[in-house]
């Protein structure tokens, strides 16, 4: 039997009102809209690199931000997962109902631990978790997960290092002297053995802003 999943110290914090304010902030301020127009279009980039698979799980969906552009590939199945109960009701709350109907399935799920039979879907959409994982018993954990729940690869994204956000950061993470840091920049190199350890191979990598931005999306092939 394999060991229960890894508990985040963030992942209990999405409550509904956390869903609601995690939502609206995704959509309010210009350089918040612009990151997120910026990452809506690199994934869209990353899944015609991938070859536009035909079903594609958003693991974990949050607010939803991507179900549109999902949804753009008139053919496409979908499925999206969320740890968190509040998450998804808001996802659902925001959508539109003609989008829900391309959903084979959106439900609580552990990222650590689908519920999912292997190679359930082509493509897995995995955004804005792996900077939340510091231990990289449960970043393997979580990539062998995708790996066999995903029949050809996954596009995840992350904080790392190599750019100006992410000095700015480790400076700041050092002055304050914290031991409790629930987002982290983890080292290109580290992360990409990870993901070999994993049997992943890079396909590609974005850059939110290159140079600048710590965000970085990978386009991963299964070996
Ligand atoms: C920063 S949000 C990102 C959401 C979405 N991917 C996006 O980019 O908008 C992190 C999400 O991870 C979810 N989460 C936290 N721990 C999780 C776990 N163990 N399994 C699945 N989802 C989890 C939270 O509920 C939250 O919706």
């Amino acid at each position: 039997m394999s060991s229960p999943p890894p508990k985040l110290p963030f992942s209990d914090k999405y409550d509904l009102d956390h869903a609601r304010a995690y939502e609206e902030k995704h959509r309010s301020g210009l350089r918040r809209r612009l990151t997120t127009w910026r990452e809506i279009a690199l994934a869209r980039r990353a899944l015609r690199l991938a070859g536009d698979p035909e079903s594609v799980l958003d693991m974990p969906c949050g607010a939803g931000r991507f179900w549109p552009m999902l949804a753009e590939h008139p053919t496409r199945r979908l499925r999206a997962g969320d740890r968190s109960a509040g998450m998804l009701e808001t996802a659902r709350a925001h959508a539109d109902p003609a989008l829900l109907t391309r959903f084979d399935s959106i439900g609580e799920l552990d990222a650590f631990a689908l519920d999912l039979p292997d190679g359930a879907v082509e493509h897995i959409l995995c955004m804005r978790l792996l900077h939340h994982i510091a231990r990289p018993e449960d970043r393997l954990r979580l990539l062998g997960e995708l790996h066999r729940v995903a029949r050809r690869g996954v596009t995840v994204s992350l904080w790392v290092d190599g750019n100006l956000q992410a000095r700015r950061r480790q400076r700041l993470d050092a002055r304050r002297q914290r031991t409790d840091v629930n987002r982290l920049v983890t080292p290109r190199a580290t992360i990409e053995a990870e993901f070999a350890q994993a049997g992943f191979r890079v396909r590609r990598h974005f850059d939110v802003l290159p140079g600048w931005s710590m965000w970085r999306m990978y386009v991963l092939d299964k070996v």
